[in-house]
């Protein structure tokens, strides 16, 4: 079985350059992407929302797979790595960019379950204020979270912050999740 995705955004190639001639190294994978595109596909005129945009990956499989109706706001702390999916994807109007601290951010929206999908993808709203994230998301909202498994980019304390996260899963309110040792290993919820 060969798993790797048949169709890619038509920009990602290029982002994934500009990733490594700048040294990130922090992208999500094909596989992750696929699924991101294909989950994405699910909400027609969704509110989707991106934690940590990177140089754009993520956006760009998030992107590929919404409809027009769709909208994406996808937040970032380095206004310099942003630029890069801006760069690429910033002729989509259907993504909008918040150059800001994710935990801050989370502070500013408390109280309006807005959203149908959430890929988080630094600490904020995954290791931390995950309650605050999860109050973010209509019944029924996707919930993804990649990097589960062992990476080379992880500092030396970070498996304790994984495995805390994952061990808290099961006694999350009104939450349903799916473990899954497959790509970087991703976390697959959904808000109930
Ligand atoms: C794993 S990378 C994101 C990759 C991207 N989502 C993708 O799938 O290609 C994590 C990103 O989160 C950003 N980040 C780290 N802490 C953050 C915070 N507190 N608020 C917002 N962004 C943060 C980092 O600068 C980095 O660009």
């Amino acid at each position: 079985m060969r798993d790797l995705p048949y169709d890619r955004p038509p920009c990602l190639d290029a982002i994934l350059a500009d990733a490594q001639s700048t040294g990130f190294a922090m992208s999500c994978e094909d596989r992750t992407g696929s699924l991101l595109a294909t989950l994405a596909a699910s909400k027609p005129g969704g509110r989707f929302l991106e934690l940590g945009t990177g140089v754009g990956a993520g956006a760009a499989w998030l992107a590929h797979g919404m409809c027009e109706a769709s909208r994406l706001v996808t937040v970032e702390l380095d206004p310099a790595t942003q630029a890069v999916a801006r760069t690429h994807l910033g002729g989509d109007r259907r993504i909008e960019y918040v150059t800001a601290d994710a935990d801050t951010w989370l502070t500013g929206r408390q109280g309006e379950a807005e959203y149908d999908f959430a890929y988080v993808d630094c600490r904020p709203g995954k290791y931390l204020r995950l309650a605050d994230l999860l109050a973010l998301l209509r019944p029924g909202a996707l919930y993804v979270v990649d990097d589960m498994l062992p990476q080379s980019t992880w500092p030396d304390d970070h498996q304790q912050r994984v495995d805390g996260f994952l061990k808290r899963l099961p006694d999350i309110p009104n939450f349903r999740a799916t473990p899954m040792r497959w790509a970087s290993g991703l976390v697959v919820g959904v808000r109930v």
